[in-house]
């Protein structure tokens, strides 16, 4: 887990004076051009001065990692460097709250019945209108998509980290289109809440530092997005992807890559199908214009390979880069027909890599999906550099509950959690294996997980006593 981004200065300064550095992650240029390998030990300027003339300027450091001075003791260098909440959006400052396991166990198990519950029923209502939109060549039931829309909303807003409590493979795969509304609707709408408290502060704050004020004290009013502008991007969220649609079914389905041909008709879902779906059913803001026509734009100025061609970065307004990212974010977690999903620690550095530095306001975007998806969700299995699992109860540190021994034989009694984002050594996470599911690995699940962790009806497929 990445601990710290620190400044490529610092660092330099540190070995100069005899220190070393071991970021514990691969770093690498705007390009994907590796510059520093995550398990060399630096000691000499040189490799550091390299990374800066390739225009990085700050350098994550994970936990597996870490910077050190010439005694070989380790500095803490991430606190100092803290203040600006933008250069590291790895960084998690609300405090770990679990304490009673077995009630957090519950919780957990109690979110995660919830979100599949709202997701399945959001499915049932983006098939419908699918379905409509076939047959009327572009109408569908408004109000009920809206509704559906404000439910997941409102969901996703009351509970953190929203979707992450249902495993997706509990969803079906097949309709990848409707899992996919729900899934950006839910997470998209809490990306954009934290975008627009964190963005509102920082412009609130930049006002009021202004000479003319000095001396006065910030109203703490001031919000860029308001509740109603919010509400009907969350809608967008849900509808914004409809034109598909109108794109015949077999190119979804399709495992060969498309042809050049095809490419265009999938693309016509945006500003030619999406558009004649906002006519028909009236749907002329602003707002869900440029969602619905924008969503493949660039996040970031000449960003290569989006649509429609000629579209500036300047017609792409936050809340149509959220979708953009929600957008390629759930594809990426999703298995499809063509091909396997990507764990989500991966998917989640991988789309940090690629964007970040590129432009100030999705800076700001990039820090609230990483605060809202997080790298460990909730009800998730880790692997240890011990080799041994350990269960996740709070994506913050993350939490963890070990629960098997290095060769991951169930332990019998239950351990007290811990901070596996503090620890350096054999308790740190190991991040080159992927997060598992406690279905998964039902074998290697102790009594104290399995009795709680499962819904009942599984439990009763595994002889255990239902509560
Ligand atoms: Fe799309
Ligand atoms: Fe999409």
């Amino acid at each position: 887990m990445i601990e710290s981004t620190i400044s490529i200065d610092k660092l330099i300064g540190v070995v100069r004076q005899g220190g070393r550095v071991k970021t514990g992650v691969d770093v690498y240029d705007s390009n994907g051009t590796l510059l520093l390998s995550k398990d060399v030990m630096v000691d000499k300027t040189k490799p550091l001065k390299i990374i800066r003339n390739n225009g990085l300027l700050k350098v994550p450091v994970a936990s597996s990692g870490g910077v050190f001075d010439s005694s070989g003791n380790k500095i803490n260098m991430g606190v100092a460097d803290m203040p600006d909440p933008l250069s590291d959006p790895f960084f998690d400052p609300e405090p770990v709250k679990t304490q009673d396991v077995t009630k957090r166990l519950k919780e957990i198990l109690e979110l995660r019945r919830f979100a599949q519950s709202i997701s399945v029923k959001a499915q049932a209502i983006i098939k419908n209108a699918v379905n409509q939109i076939r047959q009327t060549k572009g109408e569908f039931d408004v109000d009920a998509l809206s509704d559906q829309a404000s439910k997941l909303a409102s969901f996703s807003e009351q509970n953190h980290h929203p979707f992450a409590y249902a495993p997706k493979e509990w969803f079906f795969y097949d309709d990848y289109l409707y899992s996919h509304a729900a899934h950006v609707c839910a997470l998209g709408s809490q990306v954009l809440h934290r975008f627009n408290t964190a963005y509102s502060n920082a412009v609130e704050k930049s006002l009021w530092s202004s000479p003319a004020l000095t001396g006065r004290k910030s109203s703490g009013m001031f919000s860029y997005y308001y509740p109603q502008e919010i509400d009907e991007m969350s809608f967008g969220l849900f509808i914004y992807d409809l034109g598909k649609s109108m794109v015949p079914e077999q190119l979804f389905n399709k495992r060969s890559t498309l042809s050049k041909e095809e490419v265009e008709i999938l693309r016509r879902h945006t500003n030619d199908f999406g558009f004649m779906i906002i006519e028909k059913n009236h749907l002329g803001s602003t707002v869900l214009n440029n969602m619905i026509r924008y969503h493949h734009g660039p996040l970031y100025e000449a960003e290569p390979g989006c649509y429609p061609m000629g579209l500036g970065c300047d017609m792409m307004p936050p809340y149509v880069r959220i979708c953009k990212l929600m957008d390629i974010y759930d594809a990426m977690t999703s298995k499809r027909s063509y091909q396997d999903a990507i764990n989500q620690v991966t998917a989640v550095t991988g789309l940090f890599r690629s964007y970040v530095n590129k432009d100030p306001i999705l800076q700001f975007i990039l820090h609230a999906f990483v605060k809202t998806v997080g790298l460990y969700p909730p009800g998730s299995i880790v692997f240890l550099k011990s080799g041994q699992m350990a269960y996740v109860l709070e994506n913050d540190g993350p939490l963890v509950l070990t629960f098997t021994d290095k060769n991951q034989v169930p332990l019998t009694s239950k351990p007290d959690p811990f901070n596996a984002g503090e620890q350096t050594g054999t308790l740190a996470i190991d991040s080159d294996k992927s997060i598992r599911q406690p279905k998964k690995i039902w074998n290697s699940l102790p009594s104290f997980i399995r009795e709680i962790v499962l819904p009942e009806d599984q439990k009763m497929r595994h002889g255990l006593p239902i509560q």
